[in-house]
C-alpha cells in the first residue's frame, strides 16, 4: 500500500525531467576538505549532493521515500559513469534505515509536511556513524520569497532545539558546529534573497584522519556561534521544504 508520504513525494518528483544539479552549499563546504569514504544522503531528493559526493570519490548510499527520485538518481548516476559509486534505495526513514556504517551522513532540508519522527531517525543516523564520522544536518532557518509558506509566524527549530530533539550523549557525539549562517540564494526565477540555514554538525567520538582534518582546519571559531556563509541555493528544493509547519 502506498502511504500518504510516498504519494506526496512521488507526485512531487514525477514531473521532474532532470536529476543531479548543484550540491547544497553547506554540504559542499563541510565535505570538500574530507578524505572521501562512505557517505549516506538522507532524503536525497533530486540527487545533487549524491552525484557531487560520488564525483569527489565518495561511495554514496542515497535514500529517499520517493521511488521516482531513486530511479531518477540511479539512471543519472549510471549515465555519468558513477553507477559503481552510487547505491540508491527507497526508504521511508520513519519506518526503515539503511544498513551499514558511514564516514559522513548528510540530512539536507529533510523537511516534510507528513508526520516524521526526525529525532528518532537522526539518532539512528548518529549511531550509524563510524568512529570519527560526521553527521551534517542542514535545515531551513528562514522563508525565502519563493517558498510555498509565507507565514511570518513559522518557527524554525534552532540547531540547539534540533540537538535536543536528537538527544545524543555529547561525550560520544559532540557537536562541532551549531550555527545559523546566512547566504545569498537564487530562486527558481533567478531572483536573489538572503536566506538562513540552521546547521548542526555532530561527530562520533574516535576521530579518523579525515574527520580530524575538518575539525582542526575548518571549524575552529565556529562552534556554537553565528557565521556567515556564501553559496548558491539548490533552489529547487526550497519550495517543497516542510517540516512541522516549515515550508
Ligand atoms: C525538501 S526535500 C530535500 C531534498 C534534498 N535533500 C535536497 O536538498 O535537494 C525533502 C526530501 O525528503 C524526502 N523525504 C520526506 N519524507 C521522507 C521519509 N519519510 N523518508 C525518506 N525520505 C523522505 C523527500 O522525498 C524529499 O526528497
Amino acid at each position: 500500500m502506498v502511504t500518504e508520504a510516498e504519494q506526496f513525494w512521488d507526485d512531487h518528483y514525477r514531473s521532474r525531467r532532470t536529476w543531479g544539479g548543484r550540491p547544497n552549499p553547506l554540504l559542499a563546504e563541510v565535505a570538500a576538505p574530507l578524505t572521501p569514504g562512505s557517505a549516506l544522503d538522507l532524503g536525497c531528493g533530486p540527487g545533487g549532493d549524491t552525484i557531487w559526493l560520488a564525483q569527489q570519490g565518495w561511495q554514496v548510499t542515497a535514500v529517499d521515500i520517493s521511488r521516482t527520485a531513486i530511479e531518477g538518481i540511479r539512471s543519472h548516476a549510471t549515465s555519468l559513469g558513477l553507477g559503481g559509486r552510487v547505491t540508491a534505495d527507497p526508504h521511508d526513514l520513519g519506518e526503515s534505515f539503511p544498513a551499514g556504517t558511514f564516514d559522513l551522513i548528510s540530512a539536507q532540508y529533510l523537511h516534510t509536511p507528513i508526520d516524521l519522527d526526525r529525532g528518532r531517525l537522526l539518532r539512528q543516523a548518529a549511531r550509524s556513524l563510524r568512529p570519527g564520522g560526521l553527521l551534517l544536518i542542514v535545515d531551513h532557518g528562514s522563508i525565502a520569497p519563493w517558498s510555498w509558506n509565507q507565514d511570518p509566524d513559522t518557527h524554525f527549530p534552532t540547531p540547539t532545539e534540533v540537538a535536543a530533539e536528537i538527544a545524543l550523549d555529547p561525550t560520544e557525539w559532540p557537536a562541532l558546529r551549531a550555527d545559523m549562517p546566512r547566504r545569498q540564494a537564487t530562486g527558481p526565477g533567478g531572483q536573489s534573497a538572503l536566506v538562513t540555514d540552521n546547521v548542526l554538525l555532530i561527530q562520533r567520538a574516535g576521530a579518523q584522519p579525515s574527520a580530524r582534518r575538518v575539525a582542526e582546519t575548518q571549524l575552529p571559531g565556529r562552534l556554537h556561534g553565528e557565521a556567515q556563509s556564501s553559496g548558491r541555493l539548490n533552489e529547487e528544493t526550497q519550495p517543497s521544504a516542510r517540516h512541522r509547519g516549515i515550508v
